[in-house]
């Protein structure tokens, strides 16, 4: 089994889209994938209804997802981590323990613009032309991620 991390700070608008969103495009019998906030202000609460609507928009169901915090026992459980902005990045690097931890850690967009620092916009206080956006995005990271693992 790949287990596959993705990580937002609410776990309610960006990382549960991608969830879903690469979910759809892995066998479920080799791939696990889950996700999480850096904060732990939704602990518990389903994603955002705006999130919700863009996935059910291309067919993707993300309505029963429920929110959970990062910790460090997630460096152990998961092999990729992938985090939408420089802050989840140093969120989640603060709580590294060693080089191995680190080495899991990587921005999303870097799957399609290495080295360019890119960050899936926080769409939260935006309107919903801004879900679009980070749904094309993160099918965009996602494709390239699955051609990677399971070429
Ligand atoms: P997310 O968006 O990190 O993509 O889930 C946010 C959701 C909620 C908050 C911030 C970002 N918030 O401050 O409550």
């Amino acid at each position: 089994m790949t287990n596959i991390l993705m990580v937002c700070l609410g776990n309610i608008c960006r990382s549960p889209l991608a969830e879903g969103i690469l979910r759809s495009k892995l066998p479920k019998e080799n791939f696990y994938i889950d996700s999480v906030g850096t904060a732990n202000y939704h602990v518990g609460n389903k994603p955002d209804l705006r999130s919700i609507a863009i996935a059910k928009k291309y067919e993707i169901s993300i309505a029963t997802l429920k929110g959970r915090q990062f910790k460090v026992l997630d460096f152990d459980r998961f092999d990729f981590i992938y985090v939408m902005d420089q802050s989840n990045l140093e969120n989640v690097l603060k709580l590294a323990r060693h080089k191995n931890d680190i080495n899991k850690v990587s921005l999303i967009l870097d799957q399609i613009t290495p080295n360019e620092n890119l960050e899936v916009p926080d769409p939260y206080y935006g309107g919903n032309d801004g879900f679009e956006i980070v749904y094309k995005m993160l099918n965009e990271a996602c494709n390239t991620i699955a051609k990677r693992l399971n070429p």
